[in-house]
C-alpha cells in the first residue's frame, strides 16, 4: 500500500499553482513572481508577527500570492538550531524595485533576515518567470517543501501507527532530526530500539532471499559490497551518516535526512545536486511488509544500492537536472518517468527479467508480482512512460522493461530534449558541485560553451595526434 506518491504530489502542485495564477491574473504586466524566505534571529515567543510583516509587504506594493508559516515549537530553546523554525515563506508578485525596497526596510529591523529565492544576477531577466530552483546542495536548506513535510501530518487513519501514540512520538523524535538538519551537518545517529532493529531484520532477511534471483546485477553487486564492509547486515539499521559517506565515494551522491514525502519538484531538484532525500524513521512493527509512506527500509534497501552504481546515479541526476525550472505539467511527466524507472523499473539482463526499481526491490510481494506473468510488461518508451497511469494502492499493473540504463538514459534524453522546452539549459559542474545555467541564444553563454569546446578539441588533438 502506498498512499503518498510523487506523481500525486506533482498533480496536486499543478492544480494549486493554477488556482494561485487564476487568483492573481488581474495583476498588471511589468511585475515578476518572487519567492522569499523571511527569518527571525529571535526564537519562540520573541519571533516576529507574520500578520504585521505581510501587511507591511502589501504596503510596499508587494502582492502576496502564497504563504507558508513555520511556527516556533512550544518548548523550543533559544539555541542557534531553533532560529530557522521561526520563519515564513512568501510567494509574491511585484517589480524588482519594490521588492528590493521592501527587503531593505524589513532588514532594518535587526532581527529579520530576508533570503530571496527568485533568480538573481544577469539571468534574472531571462529567468524571471522560472520557478526558483537550488543550484547547490546547500540551497536545499531553502526548499520550502522540505520543511512542510516535516510535520506529523502524513500519518492518516490508514497508517498502521495511527492509533499507536508511542510510535507516533518516536516517529516525531526522528523527524525532528530532519527538521533541524542543515547542509554540511553530520547526520545525527539514531539509537534504534531493539523493536525497530527487529522490524528491519524481518524486512531485510525476507527481501534478501529474493534479491539474488530477482534483482539486477548492479543492485546485487552493490548490496553485497555494503554487506562485506559491514555497513549492511540484517541485525542493525544502518546509520545515514555512514551510508552517505560511502555513497559519496561510489557515485558522488549523498543522503539528506527528511521528515517524509518531499514535493515532486523539490525531490527531483535535489537529485540534480546529487542529494537523495532519505527518511530515517522505521515503519510500524505490526506491518513490517507494508508501509504507506517511505521509510528507511525502503530507502536503504531499495534506493541506496542502486545509487551506488555510477551509471544509475547519472541517470537519476539527469532526471533531476531536467526538472529544474520546469513547468508544473512537465514536473508531472518527470515524476511519472521517475515512478516507472527509479521506483518501478525492470530491465533485461542476459535474456532474463530483472528489477532495478526501488519500490519493487524493497517490497516482497511486489517483487514476486513484478516478475510473474500477471502484470503487463512492455519495452521502455519514455513518451509512454511519462503519462502512463499508475497504481499507488496496489501492485503496478504494468512495468516498463529497459534494455540497459544507458538505453533508458538515451531515450529519456531524447524525450526531454523534444518535449521539455525551457528558456535555458542547465548542467552540473562537478568542480564547483553546482548547477550552471546557460540562457538559450544568449551570445555570452554560447561563447562560454564554445570556449570550453575548443579546450576539449585541443585535448582530443593531443590524444590522437
Ligand atoms: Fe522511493
Amino acid at each position: 500500500m502506498r498512499r503518498n506518491s510523487i506523481i500525486a504530489d506533482a498533480k496536486f502542485a499543478t492544480l494549486q499553482n493554477l488556482e494561485n495564477t487564476k487568483c492573481n491574473s488581474s495583476k498588471s504586466g511589468g511585475q515578476n513572481r518572487h519567492e522569499i524566505l523571511i527569518k527571525s534571529t529571535l526564537t519562540g515567543k520573541h519571533g516576529f508577527s507574520v500578520a504585521s510583516i505581510l501587511k507591511y509587504l502589501e504596503e510596499c506594493n508587494v502582492t502576496i500570492q502564497f504563504v507558508e508559516i513555520k511556527r516556533p515549537e512550544e518548548n523550543s530553546s533559544d539555541s542557534d538550531d531553533d532560529i530557522r523554525l521561526n520563519e515564513v515563506y512568501v510567494q509574491c508578485q511585484c517589480s524588482y524595485t519594490d521588492l528590493e525596497n521592501a527587503e531593505i526596510s524589513l532588514e532594518k529591523n535587526s532581527s529579520l533576515v530576508v533570503k530571496r529565492l527568485s533568480q538573481l544576477g544577469p539571468e534574472r531577466e531571462t529567468l524571471h518567470d522560472v520557478p526558483w530552483f537550488p543550484r547547490k546542495a546547500a540551497d536545499l536548506d531553502y526548499c520550502r517543501h522540505l520543511r512542510e513535510v516535516c510535520e506529523d501530518n502524513q500519518i492518516n487513519t490508514e497508517h498502521p501507527g495511527y492509533s499507536d501514540q508511542e510510535y507516533r512520538e518516536r516517529r516525531r523524535q526522528i523527524v525532528d532530526i530532519a527538521r533541524k538538519y542543515k547542509h554540511g551537518d553530520v547526520i545525527p545517529r539514531v539509537p534504534y530500539t531493539s523493536d525497530e532493529n527487529q522490524t528491519w531484520k524481518t524486512v531485510y532477511s525476507k527481501l534478501r532471499s529474493l534479491h539474488a534471483q530477482g534483482a539486477c546485477s548492479q543492485f546485487n553487486t552493490s548490496i553485497r559490497h555494503l554487506e562485506k564492509i559491514g555497513l549492511y547486515s540484517e541485525d542493525n539499521i544502518p546509520q545515514l551518516e555512514d551510508v552517505s559517506r560511502y555513497l559519496q565515494d561510489c557515485s558522488g551522491f549523498r543522503l539528506r535526512p527528511v521528515g517524509g514525502l518531499v514535493s515532486a519538484r523539490d525531490f527531483l531538484a535535489s537529485l540534480a545536486v546529487k542529494v537523495f532525500q532519505c527518511t530515517q524513521y522505521v515503519r510500524h512493527h505490526l506491518s513490517p511488509m507494508h508501509t504507506p509512506e517511505p521509510d528507511c527500509c525502503h530507502e536503504l534497501i531499495g534506493h541506496v544500492p542502486m545509487l551506488c552504481d555510477p551509471d544509475f546515479a547519472r541517470f537519476s541526476q539527469e532526471l533531476g537536472i531536467v526538472s529544474l525550472g520546469a513547468t508544473d505539467k512537465d514536473i508531472e511527466k518527470l515524476a511519472t518517468l521517475y515512478w516507472f524507472t527509479v521506483e518501478f523499473g525492470l530491465c533485461l539482463q542476459q535474456g532474463q527479467l530483472k528489477v532495478y526499481g526501488a519500490g519493487i526491490l524493497s517490497a516482497y510481494g511486489e517483487l514476486e508480482h513484478a516478475l510473474s506473468k500477471n502484470p503487463e510488461h512492455c519495452e521502455f518508451d519514455a513518451e509512454k512512460a511519462s503519462t502512463q497511469s499508475y497504481q499507488d494502492e496496489d501492485y503496478q499493473p504494468l512495468y516498463f522493461i529497459a534494455k540497459s540504463f544507458q538505453d533508458v538514459l538515451t531515450k529519456v534524453r531524447k524525450f526531454t530534449n523534444d518535449n521539455i522546452i525551457k528558456c535555458f539549459d542547465a548542467r552540473y559542474n562537478a568542480d564547483t558541485e553546482s548547477v550552471e545555467v546557460f540562457r538559450k541564444n544568449n551570445p555570452h553563454d554560447v561563447a562560454r560553451v564554445v570556449e570550453e569546446l575548443n579546450g576539449h578539441i585541443t585535448f582530443l588533438r593531443g590524444l590522437v595526434g
